[in-house]
């Protein structure tokens, strides 16, 4: 195949793309490929045509195994990865970095074409966030440190921060790129060793990024990538006897059976971001054009497929009607279509289970009374899209305001008094992510602590930063990612006393 790339368009990248992938991608354990051990491969689609992409290499159990030997291996007392001086580890966490700017064109393009991303977002953010997760942990690996305290007795003690050891890291489909460097950028900075399952929907960039590992010069056995499923993959991880922690990203539903499966094996660190059904507040004193587009976005981007999505909308009485209309104004301008073609600002939600889910809850939606404002049902023949939808007149108990949609659709509710939709917002399993529109600070300040989220934006949404931590109150999850506290979650705390003959203040 002949591809110029001296003027790369997404067109030209993806036919090049096609050709690297000709032959099947491969599992990637102590910087090598591997084909599995059970000879399967799995197939991988492209959500926006139903087309199969390639094949890829199927891991199961013991294909983790392997895994989970060679980083264990590099995790060795005496490895180069343990000796490694931690500025060491934060350049090459750079360098890596340095190498998804030089293949962003690339990896945006397959970013856009398994994952279904608007090819703009991919490009513009998706990579622009990735690239800063991975710089920001590599300033932190030299800074991760303990402290020294002056304990009773004749003993000098101080504090080490040390690796966990072997992560585990299960990832999903809606952010492949985003959530493989939130999981790999802060193990590796603490010194950890990962085994790193992506989605089985969404294995592609994961692979490339394992290249772009062996290429950086990390050691052998340190980032090991294992694609394959859920149940057979994803489980051999999380009740492994030899993994030390496990972080995952998914449902709730899977959740638990993690935390299960590490109380049932080794009591392994677990860390979880999950499911949301994020309240969105707006009163009436509030910048309504701002309120509303925040909204907007908040369901809206990336087809919905954000655990933090504002999939409760609360709107004063006074302003309802108004804000309603607006909504429905600016939901109609979307316009979907395959992410890669220039003008598209929605592409398909990426698989058809995912799909009918959404169109199931539409028509729930329907069923219970909620007034249909726009949009409500597939959109086309071909490729896996909702018409993006609005529904008003929502009330508490439908299913469409209890239920994580991870759709394009836009549930609004009407409220009257502070304290109704405080209790109304709170009344919920999950607690990730919260919103508040309001010009009023004693408001702001009163709503943004009562509220059960993890974070809370005031007069915006989605507002999230790589120095911030992030992660969920009740059923949304356990632990926090990046920032200081998500270093944390990668590090033992060890106490050394050492008796010395005589202390002095
Ligand atoms: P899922 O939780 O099943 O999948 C996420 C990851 O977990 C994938 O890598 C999958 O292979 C793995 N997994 C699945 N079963 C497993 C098991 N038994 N043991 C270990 N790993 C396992 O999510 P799914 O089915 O793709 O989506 C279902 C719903 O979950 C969505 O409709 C959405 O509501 C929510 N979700 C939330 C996400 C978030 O960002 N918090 C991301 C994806 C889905
Ligand atoms: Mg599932």
């Amino acid at each position: 195949m002949t591809v110029n790339l001296s003027s790369p368009s997404p067109y030209c990248v993806f036919k090049y793309f096609l050709s690297v992938f000709a032959a099947s991608p491969q599992i990637f354990i102590n910087n090598e490929w591997h084909e599995s051990v059970s000879g399967k491969k799995f197939p991988v689609f492209n959500p926006a045509t139903e087309e199969i992409i390639c094949h890829v290499e199927e891991g199961d159990k013991a294909d983790v195994d392997k895994a989970v030997k060679a980083a264990r291996q590099a995790f060795q007392i005496g490895s180069p990865w343990r000796t490694m001086d931690a500025s060491e580890r934060g350049r090459l966490l750079n360098k890596l970095a340095d190498l998804m700017e030089r293949d962003r064109l690339l990896l945006a393009t397959m970013e856009s074409m398994n994952a279904g991303k608007v090819f703009p977002h991919a490009y513009m953010m998706d990579l622009h966030v990735g690239i800063k997760t991975l710089k920001y942990c590599a300033g932190w690996a030299d800074k991760v440190h303990g402290q020294t305290i002056p304990s009773d007795g004749d003993i000098f003690t101080y504090t080490r921060r040390e690796p966990i050891g072997v992560c585990g890291q299960i990832i999903p489909w809606n952010g492949p790129l985003v959530m493989f460097t939130w999981k790999i950028g802060p193990a590796l900075a603490c010194g950890n060793t990962v085994i790193v399952k992506p989605a089985e929907q969404t294995p592609l960039t994961a692979l490339h990024m394992a290249s772009l590992v062996k290429e950086a010069g990390f050691p052998p056995g340190v980032v090991n990538v294992v694609p394959g499923y859920g149940p057979t993959a994803g489980a051999a991880i999380s009740s492994h006897m030899d993994i030390d922690k496990v972080a995952f990203t998914g449902s709730t539903e899977v959740g638990k059976l993690i935390k299960e499966a590490a109380g049932k094996s080794n009591l392994k660190r677990v860390t979880l971001e999950l499911g949301g059904k994020s309240p969105c507040i707006v009163f009436a004193d509030a910048d309504l054009d701002s309120a509303v587009e925040f909204a907007h976005q908040g369901v809206f981007f990336h087809q919905g497929q954000l655990c933090i999505a504002a999939s409760r909308l609360f709107v004063e009485e006074s302003i309802y009607d108004e804000f309603v209309k607006r909504s429905v104004e600016r939901a109609k301008k979307y316009v979907p279509g395959n992410p890669l073609n220039a003008g598209i600002n929605q592409g398909p939600q990426i698989d058809k289970e995912q799909h009918t889910k959404i169109l199931d809850l539409i028509e729930s939606g329907k069923k219970e009374g909620a007034k249909l404002e726009c949009g409500g049902g597939r959109w086309g023949n071909k490729g896996f899209f909702v018409q993006p939808t609005v529904f008003s007149n929502v009330t508490d108990e439908m299913r469409i305001a209890k239920e994580e949609i991870f759709g394009p659709v836009q549930q609004i509710m009407k409220f009257k008094s502070i304290d109704d939709v405080i209790k109304r917002a709170n009344n919920t399993s999950y607690g990730l992510a919260a919103g508040v529109f309001t010009k009023d600070l004693d408001k702001a300040l009163t709503v943004s602590s009562a509220l059960q989220a993890g974070i809370v934006w005031v007069n915006c949404y989605l507002a999230m930063a790589v120095q911030c931590p992030f992660g969920g109150f009740k059923m949304s999850g356990n632990g926090r990612e990046l920032g200081e506290y998500g270093m944390y979650e990668y590090t033992e705390l060890k106490t050394v006393a050492v008796k010395i003959s005589q202390k002095n203040s």
